[in-house]
């Protein structure tokens, strides 16, 4: 096995140490403040009320909710997740309190909440969170300030829900070497493109679907144009390549020029288009890496690859790691319940920290490879265009490809009304060069229009 890796750079406090980090003792209740009462956070309080006696027993001492922090207080006072809990709007505060230990941050967004987490990490209170804009945005910032104060800071729920994938990368492959992480990690996305590709819907009425099924969230923007996936790449990529990889690092084209054209050529094709994230290892000739790289675009992928057939609003995590192989995760990356039981995984492992002395492994960015734009990364191109029908356009536009340096691994001509659908499937190529190819054909006097170009899984 060859691990090419370049100078650890230690981190102080990186991995937890039993011994450095004394425990409160066995039987002694962990406090715990709940920040958000939304959708997560009202589960995190419905389950940790029912499961107070198990969780108890499996952490060494009682959770005790000190009290939970939202925006308006009177529309929470009386619910039945907060019976006996104080309802504050004092955020500040209760992060603040001597008998508070661990702070679950659950409200979104970015800056109010590393307001609140820093405050929380700085006055040596253990954070779990499920906020992937923030850890994505903020990863370093909020490690520094854990590892300063020497206390845990977890956010499993931040990557899809259920699916226990930062675990996954932060303990189990902790000794593998990870080569590539590539995932279906938005349920809405991938219930629309289901729907469009079951019930030959179109986008917007796909869309429609989702939002009356309460998979979309009001203004879902985040979800069809790729940022929340986006977020969950960044978090993936770090944790897999010991390498900061922050949002704005990652490229991220959405799934809202799809149209029921490209889902059908996909169905002939025997390939699914999927919205994927995708997170490599870069590697030379050698076999030594030169950097790593973080996308999400939409994606045809092969109808025999296990991605092809994650349904519905269901995610999945495919990774490759040079002694594991090949691993696959699958499961509820949204919802209440899901990421309540993510959050609540976290929860018991930081309350056993505080109980019991130590921390979690945290996330340790040493092998600080360089993250690589996406232009100078190797893709794959499907162009459907429409072109003139006349003889010889087919060897004229072969030629913009030989001259860029491309080749073409498959070419299908269709007759369509006044011109020809031209259906071009590229090999692997540096995306730059494949962009290029498509401004040319762009301008060229046969070409009437390019109407889709979506990657291959390379
Ligand atoms: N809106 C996200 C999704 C869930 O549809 O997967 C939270 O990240």
């Amino acid at each position: 096995m060859t691990f090419s890796s370049p100078q650890p750079t230690p981190v102080s406090n990186a991995e937890g140490r039993n011994g450095n980090y004394p425990g409160k003792g066995i039987g002694e209740p962990v406090g715990v403040a709940v920040l958000g009462k939304g959708t997560v956070g009202t589960e995190v309080l419905r389950l940790l009320a029912e499961f107070s006696d198990n969780l108890a027993q499996r952490i060494g001492g009682p959770i005790e909710v000190r009290g939970v922090a939202v925006a308006n207080v009177d529309k929470h006072v009386g619910s039945p997740e907060v019976a006996g809990i104080e309802v504050t709007d004092d955020a500040r505060s209760l992060i603040a309190r001597e008998d508070v230990d661990i702070v679950v941050e659950l409200i979104g967004g970015i800056d109010y909440p590393r307001e609140l987490v820093l405050e929380a990490l700085k006055a040596g209170k253990s954070v779990v969170t499920a906020n992937k804009a923030l850890v994505a945005a903020h990863a370093d910032e909020l490690s520094e300030a854990a590892n300063d104060a020497g206390v845990d800071l977890y956010y499993e729920a931040a990557v899809a829900a259920a699916i226990p994938v930062v675990g996954m990368l932060r303990r189990s492959l902790a000794g593998d070497q990870v080569q590539r992480i590539s995932g279906i990690v938005n349920g809405t996305t991938n219930f629309i493109l289901d729907a469009m590709a079951t019930t030959g819907m179109s986008y917007a009425d796909a869309l429609a679907e989702a939002t009356r099924l309460g998979y979309a969230e009001a203004d879902p923007t985040a979800d069809v144009e790729g940022h929340d996936a986006a977020s969950k790449a960044a978090i993936l990529a770090s944790m897999g390549f010991h390498t900061r990889v922050t949002y704005d690092d990652v490229y991220c084209e959405g799934i809202t020029k799809i149209t029921a054209e490209d889902i059908d050529a996909a169905r002939q094709s025997n390939q699914t288009i999927k919205l994927l994230a995708i997170c490599e290892r870069l590697v030379d000739a050698s076999g030594e890496t030169t950097g790593v790289n973080a996308r999400v675009h939409p994606t045809l992928v092969p109808n025999e690859h296990p991605l092809a057939t994650v349904d519905k609003s269901y995610n999945a995590i495919f990774v490759e790691a040079e002694a594991a192989g090949r691993l696959m995760f699958y499961g509820n990356g949204a919802g209440g319940a899901p990421t309540a039981s993510a959050v609540l995984g976290d929860l018991v492992g930081a309350a056993r920290n505080k109980i019991h002395g130590g921390r979690a492994p945290a996330e340790n960015p040493y092998a600080n490879y360089p993250v690589v734009a996406f232009g100078e990364v190797d893709t794959r191109y499907h162009i459907n265009m429409t072109v003139n029908d006349r003889i010889g356009v087919l060897a004229d536009l072969a030629r913009t490809f030989s001259e860029s340096g491309v080749s073409l691994s498959a070419v299908r001509q269709e007759e369509s009304g006044d011109g020809a659908h031209l259906i071009v499937v590229t090999h692997a190529a540096q995306e730059k060069r494949l962009q290029g190819i498509v401004d040319k054909l762009a301008g060229h006097a046969d070409v009437q229009a390019i109407n889709s170009v979506i990657r291959l899984d390379a």
